[in-house]
């Protein structure tokens, strides 16, 4: 039997107006998805929205439509955005998605039942936009820490998640699985900053606003948004429902891919509500850092981005993707800028991955009319070639299990270039003026070998452009075991991946 994995990205806020920013987790989710897929695994990938809250609430109201009514308009948005990424999710989850509400309702009633919830009163401060309560002292300038916006002040009865209650277990959960929350420097935050110093008990209901899901025995009160919006990951799999084949297959989540200011919902919260629900944990939490333009996160207040979907049509997806999966390196912060952007793809798309196919095959029909045979007269340079580009596949494999998206892109982008300062060193024009044939095969053969594995490797993360160079090479497998496959080459026409993008 395959072996499973379970991927999710968190699931959006329906907006009109995403940034690159967003595209961030979905674009690296989906690469990581994709790597799985082709390690032949059993994969669920699940993205969707979290369309509960008083934002919305108050966002239908001045557009003078019920919140559902708004939240349904805006969420193919989403769907829009993901399709143009080439994201290959498997289940979009809403949490107005009745199965999840319900299921919601249920889990509610539970930890209620059995203690875990209780009926108390909240102050507080509390950030609107950010869903967020909180403390005075975490408070930035008297603002909210996340987003720099104003906080109110409010008070009400509301339902509490007795969260100190599993203090000792999250601390002792963390010391004992070193992998759970990636990178470590997060571990660390967390345990310092929020569980050491004492947890509080979660308020997990409200009563100012209406737009959520009820708490099935008192009506008065909506389920607090990240109760209803972490519980998607188990929802989405059919948890406490009639057909639970999903949650039995894929649960617990091998790797949930969160936005660094998110993580200590994902790392505190959402285990605490998994002991109460007496369920196992998930196998790891990866924080990434942000995309920033200049010193700021991209944000929807910032005013500084344009949709996603004008960088796609302008310079095509693959060169969005690549952008910014090399861009963002290991739990790090990276910038964005459509300069970066232009002079990434000209050099590494359009002059080292594009112009080493284009001229590769280019020879291959000037010299021997498209056809290569499997060559096995290898000199030192064609070995050194071949054995970097075989070893690359373990590179690759060793950097995607720790995560590190970004350098296994580079990696192979680094072979690229040594195909590349090949073609300079044996010169293939000479040999052909020297008549050099059966030497000339071979470097041809190694060149479009080269080629072929790491179009294979780069599947992942660029898949239209590994598609197209599939159809150049004219071969049809590209999957993990074809990697070592020993092939001749009957080669298509030259098509040219990426053009360069002039200055305007
Ligand atoms: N709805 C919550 C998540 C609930 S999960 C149970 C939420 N939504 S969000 O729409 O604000 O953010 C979705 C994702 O986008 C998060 O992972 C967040 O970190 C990411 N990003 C938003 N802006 C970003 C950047 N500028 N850079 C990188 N990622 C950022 O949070």
């Amino acid at each position: 039997m395959k072996e499973k994995f379970y991927i999710t990205t968190p699931i959006y806020y329906p907006s009109a107006n995403f940034h690159i920013g967003h595209c961030y987790t979905t674009i690296i989710a989906d690469a990581i998805a994709r790597y799985n897929r082709f390690k032949g695994k059993d994969v669920f990938f699940l993205t969707g929205t979290d369309e509960h809250g008083q934002k919305i609430e108050n966002k239908a109201k001045e557009a003078n439509v019920s919140p559902k009514e708004y939240v349904d308009e805006i969420v193919s948005n989403a769907k829009d955005l993901w399709k143009s990424l080439n994201i290959s999710y498997d289940k979009f989850i809403r949490t107005t998605d009745k199965e999840h509400e319900v299921i919601v309702q249920r889990i509610f009633d539970k930890l209620y039942e059995q203690g875990d919830i209780y009926l108390g009163s909240y102050e507080g401060l509390y950030c609107t936009p950010c869903e967020s309560f909180w403390t005075e002292s975490q408070l930035v300038d008297g603002k909210c820490p996340d987003c720099g916006r104003d906080v109110s002040l409010v008070k009400e009865e509301s339902y509490f998640f007795r969260l100190s209650k599993y203090q000792d277990r999250l601390i002792k959960m963390f010391n004992d699985n070193p992998e759970f929350l990636q990178p470590v420097s997060r571990k660390n935050e967390m345990i310092n900053n929020f569980i050491k110093p004492g947890l509080e008990d979660l308020c997990v209901s409200r009563t100012s606003f209406s737009w959520g899901i009820p708490v099935s025995f008192n009506l008065k009160h909506v389920i607090y948004v990240w109760i209803d919006a972490l519980s998607n990951y188990i929802t989405a799999l059919g948890y406490m429902s009639d057909n639970d084949t999903l949650f039995k297959k894929y649960w617990p989540c091998d790797l949930h891919l969160v936005g660094k200011e998110i993580v200590r919902f994902h790392a505190i919260v959402w285990p605490a509500l998994l002991m109460a629900l007496d369920l196992p944990l998930p196998k790891r939490i990866f924080g990434h850092g942000w995309l920033k333009i200049g010193d700021a996160k991209i944000s929807k207040s910032s005013n500084n981005y344009q949709d996603p979907r004008t960088y796609v049509s302008q310079y095509g997806v693959d060169a969005v993707r690549y952008y910014v999966l090399k861009e963002v390196s290991f739990g790090n912060d990276g910038n964005f800028s459509v300069e970066a952007l232009v002079s990434r793809t000209n050099a590494d798309l359009a002059n080292t991955l594009g112009n080493l196919v284009n001229r590769t095959i280019t020879m291959v029909h000037k010299y021997f009319d498209g056809k290569i045979n499997y060559c096995t007269n290898y000199l030192d340079t064609d070995t050194k070639l071949l054995n970097s580009v075989y070893e690359l596949v373990d590179v690759v494999d060793n950097k995607m299990e720790e995560l590190r998206v970004s350098e296994a892109i580079s990696s192979i982008f680094d072979v690229l270039r040594d195909c590349n300062k090949y073609i300079d060193e044996n010169t293939p024009w000479v040999l052909a003026k020297e008549g050099k044939m059966e030497r000339l095969e071979v470097v041809l053969y190694t060149l479009l070998e080269s080629i072929r594995v790491c179009a294979i490797l780069l599947q992942s993360f660029i898949p239209d452009t590994s598609s197209k160079i599939f159809e150049q090479l004219n071969v049809k497998d590209s999957k993990y075991e074809n990697l070592k496959d020993k092939v001749g080459f009957s080669v298509n026409q030259p098509v040219v991946l990426f053009k360069r993008i002039e200055d305007k």
